[in-house]
């Protein structure tokens, strides 16, 4: 059976501050830079999902878009779309907002509504020019 790669791609914006209360000020002011803006900036950031599988023989599909475009707002975007990542989010309590650790914590959201026999990765773009992928290693 032939196996495709099928994407949806969508956008949010919101707020962090990266920061490691373990280590001292210096230390985070010279690790995260900009980044570390006592009162928190924001990103723009774009965010690719991508199921890969077999293509059904009955619907032509991997998987219907649709899907894929609720299972995204009700697990993801509306936890974190216009929102204050340290302060308004639960994942980030006890976590740095990094684009890694949103895109780890992006793919478990995902995982767990994503049909278990199709392969799943996610694309943060923190920029037009940077982004993390992550693939549930
Ligand atoms: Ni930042």
């Amino acid at each position: 059976m032939p196996r495709c790669r099928v994407t949806r791609r969508v956008h949010f914006n919101a707020a962090h501050r990266l920061h490691n209360p373990a280590r001292p000020d210096a230390w985070n002011a010279a690790t995260f830079g900009v980044c570390n803006n006592p009162n928190f900036h924001g990103h723009n950031s774009d965010l690719d999902i991508s199921v890969e599988g077999e293509v059904n023989p009955d619907s032509g599909y991997v998987l219907d878009l649709n899907t894929l475009k609720q299972v995204t707002e009700d697990r993801v975007l509306q936890h974190l779309d216009h929102k204050n990542l340290n302060l308004d989010v639960a994942w980030f309590a006890h976590l740095n907002p990094t684009s890694e650790n949103l895109a780890i914590v992006i793919w478990r959201e995902l995982r767990a509504a994503v049909p278990g026999e199709l392969a799943l990765s996610v694309r943060l773009w923190e920029t037009p020019r940077n982004y993390v992928e992550y693939a549930g290693a």
